[in-house]
């Protein structure tokens, strides 16, 4: 640290692991609002995010997602902001994040437009990386669409070195969909890589571009590990509170994004919600889950159609052990702790975390109903006192 305030440029050597030591956490835009955006939506959802405690639980990052830029470069090149709908620029939204102690993500695309259409960044790569530093970006989520021809561990490497050739130390998300198995090659080309292609607000519906959170849910079994500390599978951003998803499925889609150590990026108005949604979002016992500094992501331990085992190691040798009802009906879990075998203690007291109790310890049978859709979500302690 010394060293880095003796001489700033030390910053170029800084390992990019260290840009997200914990998976990041915060909020972007698509998931509710989609190319609907303008720095008045932005500025409200930060000031939300501090009346509501979401800043100070962790959620530091306010991300733009598609939408944000004008149809067309500059005359020398360069991107701009949208002039209607952030007709203060965009240097200047990212003046008023840093402000109020947010930290500011933008978003762009590998390919010659974005998703939605506006400029990509092929062939421009160290100018928009150049740019975003410019405007003190801190994060930067970077798209697939539109790369035909491209190879793309050759494009996300061009604009990571980008990146860092800046100076600024910027956040990388990979949102390459997970196609060309990216948990394979971007460790140490970005700090964490979308799994899947997009998730939406249902339990389990299939359209045509994204599927609800359990589906995605189930595709990065296998996954947990490539993930470790500062190199993140992402199983794409929150939809807590968001769509059809009843308060069971957003609590357990919460619960298992913090079980996967997943990037907890809130999709939803955080404007407008309802205290119980904030309460998930800014629940301190699961978002201590999330963030356990071991890094180590969890992993499905059994299933069948009505029950589901999941467990992640915490730091302290901890455990946080998810039980899951996938079906429509309320089912009994019974189960003896002795049979789940990665526990190494013979005893750990057991502390059911939605509900704020401590439960019993392990050497007692597990014995619970679980209604449709819900968790129960316990932290394991070991305990060789009781
Ligand atoms: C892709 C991404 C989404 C979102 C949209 C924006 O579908 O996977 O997360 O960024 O593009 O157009």
């Amino acid at each position: 640290i010394l060293f880095c305030t003796v001489f700033p440029m030390c910053v170029l050597a800084q390992a990019p692991s260290l840009l997200a030591p914990t998976p990041p956490m915060g909020w972007n835009s698509w998931n509710t609002f989609q190319t609907h955006i303008d720095e008045k939506l932005i500025e409200q959802t930060a000031d939300a995010m501090i009346s509501n405690g979401m800043r100070d639980a962790g959620y530091v990052y306010v991300n733009l997602d598609d939408g944000w830029s004008a149809k067309e470069r500059d005359a020398g090149g360069n991107l701009v902001g949208d002039p209607v709908r952030f007709p203060h620029g965009i240097k200047a939204l990212g003046d008023y994040l840093h402000a109020h102690a947010f930290k500011f993500g933008i978003y762009s695309c590998a390919g010659t437009q974005t998703c939605a259409g506006y400029p990509g960044a092929r062939d421009h790569e160290a100018q928009d990386a150049q740019t975003y530093a410019s405007w003190g970006v801190d994060y930067l989520k970077y798209d697939w669409c539109h790369s035909q021809g491209l190879n793309a561990p050759n494009a996300y490497k061009k604009m990571s070195t980008a990146l860092r050739a800046t100076g600024r130390p910027i956040v990388f998300s990979i949102c390459e969909w997970g196609t060309s198995k990216p948990w394979l090659w971007a460790n140490g080309v970005g700090q964490l890589w979308r799994t899947t292609g997009d998730i939406n607000a249902t339990y389990d519906t299939i359209n045509q571009w994204s599927q609800g959170w359990k589906l995605r849910l189930d595709q990065n079994i296998g996954l947990e590990k490539y993930a470790g500390a500062g190199h993140w599978n992402d199983p794409d951003m929150l939809e807590v509170g968001n769509g059809s998803l009843t308060l069971a499925e957003s609590r357990s889609h919460f619960s298992f994004w913090c079980l996967l150590a997943a990037p907890l990026i809130a999709g939803n108005d955080v404007r407008n919600m309802k205290p119980e949604i904030r309460n998930i979002l800014v629940n301190p016992d699961l978002i201590a889950i999330d963030q356990d500094s071991l890094g180590k992501e969890g992993f499905r331990v059994v299933a069948d159609s009505k029950h589901e085992i999941w467990a992640r190691q915490l730091s302290g040798g901890d455990w946080a052990v998810c039980l899951f009802n996938p079906g429509r009906t309320t089912v009994a879990f019974h189960f003896k702790w002795k049979d789940l075998l990665f526990l190494k203690e013979t005893k750990y007291a057991v502390r059911d975390i939605w509900n704020q109790r401590n439960i019993d310890n392990t050497s007692e049978n597990f014995v619970g109903e679980i209604t449709s859709h819900n968790v129960a979500l316990l932290r394991l302690h070991p305990s060789v006192g009781i």
